[in-house]
């Protein structure tokens, strides 16, 4: 992340306002703020013994950690960020072994984990459940994702990987603006639908955003989202046509599985990426995982693949933001 390092700026108060935060919604981040978010992850990137370890700013501190879906990279990042930032974890895998399978409301729930823990990491099939919990809640809460909705941290992590490849990015004004194409249906996946929102806070760094998507029965849109995409300054085009946008796409992003309701569903099956196909000279391909058969294990090996170290540069991510949520707020200043 050296590039990222020399590209920010020295100001971090924007951090300051994220302390004993909720996170929700992508919605929340401005341009300054995610600029330096990135640029602390981009610190504890470059050297988390020095800015992690031996400060542990969440020593002492409880992080109560809820996953009713299955996730592999969510919650251990999650989990590996609280551990190297010197905090210590209780995890709930399964909400049928709490009070909720005896029909317990998420309002107590959530009165009971304010005297257990510090913060808490929920993801839940239910759209609703992490508002439910805020209400009853004096701790903050991590969306880590909620259903079909949102997954804010993933889009942060995925923005963070475009921004360490390519730095400039974060000026008002890049000189090469980037083309984006994004596989995917904004309507019903949750990271196409955070991502978006992120892209639109540096709308001036892409010269296009393309929607790749083979669905035929229904609107990929929820309501106004393209709409207010629009309005902060992207410009979206759609298509079908994966091969054909390919040549053209600096940054291809690819997810086929979303959840809905109790289990997932694959969309975009026409719609694969493997080595034979006509991707540009120096182009990168994130993904956020798990994926299926749209993405070849054959890429791994080619320098088109940054979807490893997107998932690896999402561990930073979470520290960075944890670190701004949940300690004490002058430790941000001695991490910075
Ligand atoms: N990217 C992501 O959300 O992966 P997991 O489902 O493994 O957490």
């Amino acid at each position: 992340p050296k590039g990222l390092l020399r590209a920010v700026q020295e100001e971090h108060e924007y951090l300051l306002t994220l302390s004993n935060n909720h996170v929700a919604s992508a919605a929340q981040f401005e341009r300054p703020l995610l600029t330096q978010l990135f640029r602390l992850a981009a610190k504890y990137e470059a050297n988390p013994d020095r800015f992690a370890t031996p400060m542990k700013p969440l020593s002492g501190k409880l992080l109560i950690s809820a996953f009713y879906e299955p996730s592999t990279r969510t919650r251990l990042s999650f989990e590996s960020a609280w551990h190297r930032l010197g905090g210590d974890i209780m995890s709930i895998t399964d909400r049928s072994t709490t009070g909720i399978a005896k029909g317990e409301s998420l309002s107590d729930v959530a009165e009971m984990f304010n005297n257990y823990g510090d913060c808490v990491v929920l993801r839940d099939n239910a759209e609703s459940s992490v508002m439910e919990m805020m209400n009853s809640l004096r701790i903050p809460i991590i969306n880590a994702g909620n259903g079909m909705d949102e997954h804010p941290t993933q889009a942060l992590a995925d923005l963070y990987a475009i921004m360490k490849w390519k730095p400039e990015l974060l000026e008002e004004e890049p000189e090469n603006k980037i083309r984006i194409g994004i596989v995917g249906v904004p309507s019903r996946m949750r990271t196409v639908r955070s991502l978006l929102t992120l892209l639109s806070r540096f709308s001036k760094s892409f010269e296009e955003v393309v929607v790749i998507h083979d669905d035929k029965d229904g609107d990929i849109w929820a309501p106004e989202q393209k709409e207010n995409l629009v309005r902060e300054g992207l410009r979206i085009r759609e298509t079908n046509d994966l091969n054909a946008e390919l040549p053209e796409l600096d940054v291809v992003y690819i997810n086929a599985i979303a959840w809905v309701e109790d289990g997932f569903e694959v969309m975009g099956e026409s719609l694969k990426l493997d080595e034979n196909s006509p991707l540009k000279e120096g182009s990168i391909i994130l993904h956020p995982l798990a994926r299926g058969e749209e993405l070849s294990t054959s890429l791994d090996s080619t320098p088109h693949n940054w979807y490893f170290a997107q998932a690896r540069g999402a561990v930073f991510m979470r520290m960075a933001l944890l670190t701004c949520i949940v300690q004490r707020t002058g430790m941000v200043m001695d991490v910075v």
